[in-house]
């Protein structure tokens, strides 16, 4: 049995077909759960056992978060899928739903099934039209045969999957916000509580997974859950896709087994461009703290490691930088990102957020003054935990982090 989950199709002709899907036993558990009528406890509890956790940046217990939705209570359930994809350096979803649509489709039709959902929604981001069309085929191929649709293979479950594509909006990522988009209103999060599993779409129960964690529902339950979780390690079981870019000579998506040493997937990357040294990694997408080269050569790829390393797998997104970077320009890169996409909404983040991407410019531009470097981590602290979202804490963290490992770097431009 192959080692890759998400990616299984991917070594044959025309993966994103349904005849390659088929070939590796996709849609064989659907099949199974619609002629069989498996109980939602029995897919539920398979989920639990995996390890599986999701995989669009907090690693949540997927099989929990599914038993958290009240799946018998009256009325309409949803389930909606993470497509959005926005945070700088994750590049994967898209891949999955460009060379292996079906088997996110199995995923959100096991997951409408288990979770008694009136209608599954995969929110796409706007600037995925590939994507968008390969899973709008799939979704298509998967009623002609009468997987999905109205009284799926004659079990009397309806199970119905449909595409919305966003407008491009990094914070329509975040779970509520989206939930409010796909209603049709401004893309600006929610107070939490109450959470999606209870007041969701519409108000009703709704289950938010990445796309990554949905697609890897139907190879779990076809294989079982300790070959999942023996792809991976304790507490994180299974395979992530890594989206390695930055000073590599390889960059790309890498689907590898969790608690791998990050030296191995640097060599699936063909090492540092130029054989230069490291200077430092993002770990997990551009809101994750910076790991020094020697914190990041000492860890494994799974979420534990990293996080006692004091960052974050999140979303896989792994950005080499090398030493010929300059620390100040990276930060001020990512801040005039986090400017430009801030929704608004909380005072903290609409007003820090400039502020500090302007700090970080002006330090740039060699015209800060040392209380600059001061002020970036002040206002990064005054915005941790005062917002919304998290999207606070974004910005806040690569500050924090980078002025205190690189402090050095701006104090230089400071002094020039
Ligand atoms: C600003 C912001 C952007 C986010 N963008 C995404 C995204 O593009 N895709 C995603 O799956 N999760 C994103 N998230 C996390 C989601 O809110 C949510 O936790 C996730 O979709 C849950 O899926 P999971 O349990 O499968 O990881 C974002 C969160 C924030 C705060």
């Amino acid at each position: 049995m192959a080692n890759e989950v998400c990616f299984r199709t991917r070594h044959l002709p025309e993966p994103w077909s349904l005849e390659a899907y088929q070939s590796v036993g996709g849609y064989t558990y659907l099949r199974k759960i619609l002629t069989e009528k498996v109980a939602p406890e029995v897919i539920i509890e398979e989920l639990k056992a995996s390890g599986l956790r999701g995989r669009g940046g907090a690693g949540f217990p997927t099989g929990l978060k599914w038993s958290f939705v009240p799946r018998n209570a009256p009325g309409d359930k949803y389930v909606v899928c993470n497509s959005d994809e926005g945070e700088p350096g994750t590049c994967k979803d898209r891949d999955i739903m460009t060379y292996n649509p079906h088997q996110l489709v199995e995923g959100l039709a096991i997951a409408c099934y288990a979770m008694h959902a009136s209608a599954a929604y995969n929110y796409i981001r706007g600037e995925f039209w590939l994507p968008f069309e390969r899973v709008e085929k799939a979704i298509a191929e998967a009623q002609q045969l009468g997987l999905i649709g109205k009284n799926a293979l004659g079990s009397g479950v309806d199970i119905n999957i449909y595409n919305h594509l966003g407008a491009g909006a990094y914070i329509c990522g975040e779970e509520t916000a989206l939930l409010n988009s796909l209603e049709g209103k401004k893309g600006q999060p929610r107070f939490k509580p109450p959470f999606p599993a209870n007041h969701g779409l519409y108000g009703r129960p709704t289950n938010v997974n990445n796309t990554e964690t949905y697609a890897s529902v139907p190879a779990i339950l076809q294989n079982g859950a300790k070959w999942f979780a023996d792809l991976g390690v304790p507490n994180n079981g299974g395979t992530k896709i890594f989206c390695v870019t930055g000073d590599v000579e390889k960059p790309g998506n890498f689907e590898l087994g969790l608690g791998k040493p990050f030296k191995d997937l640097l060599a699936l990357a063909g090492g540092v461009r130029g054989g230069r040294k490291i200077k430092a990694v993002i770990p997990g997408g551009s809101s994750a703290k910076i790991l020094t080269a020697d914190e990041m050569m000492a860890c494994t790829m799974d979420y534990d490691c990293i996080g006692k390393a004091g960052s974050m797998l999140g979303s896989g997104a792994v950005v080499v930088l090398d030493e010929t970077r300059s620390m100040v320009e990276v930060l001020s890169r990512l801040l005039d990102f986090y400017a430009e996409e801030s929704c608004g909404q909380c005072t903290p983040c609409r007003e820090g957020v400039g502020w500090v991407s302007r700090t970080a410019r002006k330090i740039l531009k060699g015209q800060g003054t040392i209380k600059d470097i001061d002020n970036l981590v002040d206002i990064a602290n005054k915005v941790e935990g005062h917002t919304i979202c998290v999207f606070g804490e974004s910005f806040a963290w690569p500050i924090q982090s980078y002025v205190k490992k690189f402090r050095k770097e701006f104090e230089a431009l400071v002094k020039q």
